[in-house]
């Protein structure tokens, strides 16, 4: 029996299903993930572009990042990954899904139970006076927008260096220790505290199912099944094969 069918026959069986999911769901809908080989960190240096001191140092040279970032994601459009998640959910099989990313991907392809743990770039902040803009008020504003105050605005992504909201931590904890199964879809799982949901779900005895092009930190340490091969492709036969629309190969 294939990963993907023990995957799918348990998921049959104990359909309280959480999700994490990192960059990796979205590459095929064309946005780049990080730490692949031509993921977003090849061109630019994390430390120089992604961390809130390099943001206060210098907001016109991370804007050139964000603004290639921002345009990348607006032109991106849910995967098959991310509509078969939204499918399951509403078989109510999918009680939640846990994202790293902040593309709106997975609410764009119906999910309705999303936490976006590293925030979005529905709306940006001043980190001077605290105001906050829409999308659309910023958009007007030029790129990089200013604040009213002068200073430049940051999309409310969590950049390293600042903290997770207690109420993302508190509810994807919930989620992770109330599940039967956690399918953890296209990420490195390099970072804290996202990649704990795992191991707090196992702690709970919940059977972790890592889909991922390669093995990860995770595979040989909290993965049960590891389900080889990329997202859009894995994660859909994933749900045809629970929902039942295809034979199954028990
Ligand atoms: N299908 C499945 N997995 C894929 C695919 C695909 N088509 N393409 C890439 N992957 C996998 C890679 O093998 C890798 O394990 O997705 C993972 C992407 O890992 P990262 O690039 O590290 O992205 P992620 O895990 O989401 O990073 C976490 O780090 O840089 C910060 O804030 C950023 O949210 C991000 C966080």
């Amino acid at each position: 029996m294939t990963a993907l069918a023990q995957a799918a026959v348990l998921m049959r069986r104990r359909p309280r299903v959480a999700v994490l999911t990192g960059a990796g769901i979205s590459v095929e809908s064309g946005i780049p993930d990080f730490r692949s080989a031509q993921g977003l960190w090849s061109r630019y240096d994390p430390a120089e572009y992604a961390t809130l001191w390099a943001f206060r140092r210098d907001p016109h040279r991370v804007w050139r990042m964000l603004a290639e970032m921002i345009q990348v994601v607006d032109a991106a459009r849910p995967n098959p990954a991310h509509q078969a998640l939204a499918r399951m959910e509403r078989a109510g099989v999918v009680k939640g899904v846990v994202t790293q990313n902040i593309d709106g991907l997975h609410q764009a392809a119906g999910s309705r139970e999303v936490l976006e743990f590293h925030g979005n770039c529905r709306s940006l902040s001043c980190l001077e006076c605290g105001r906050r803009y829409t999308r659309e008020e910023a958009a007007v504003l030029g790129v990089p927008p200013p604040c009213g105050c002068g200073a430049l605005l940051k999309p409310d992504i969590v950049f390293f260096g600042e903290t997770i909201s207690e109420r993302a931590l508190e509810d994807s904890r919930e989620l992770a220790a109330h599940c039967d199964i956690i399918l953890v879809v296209g990420t490195s799982a390099e970072v804290a505290p996202a990649n704990q949901m795992p191991w707090i779900a196992r702690q709970h005895g919940a059977t972790v199912v890592e889909l991922n092009l390669e093995p990860t930190c995770l595979t040989d340490s909290v993965t049960d099944i590891f389900v080889p091969g990329p997202a859009a492709t894995t994660l859909h036969e994933l749900a045809e094969e629970v929902l039942g629309t295809v034979t199954s190969h028990e």
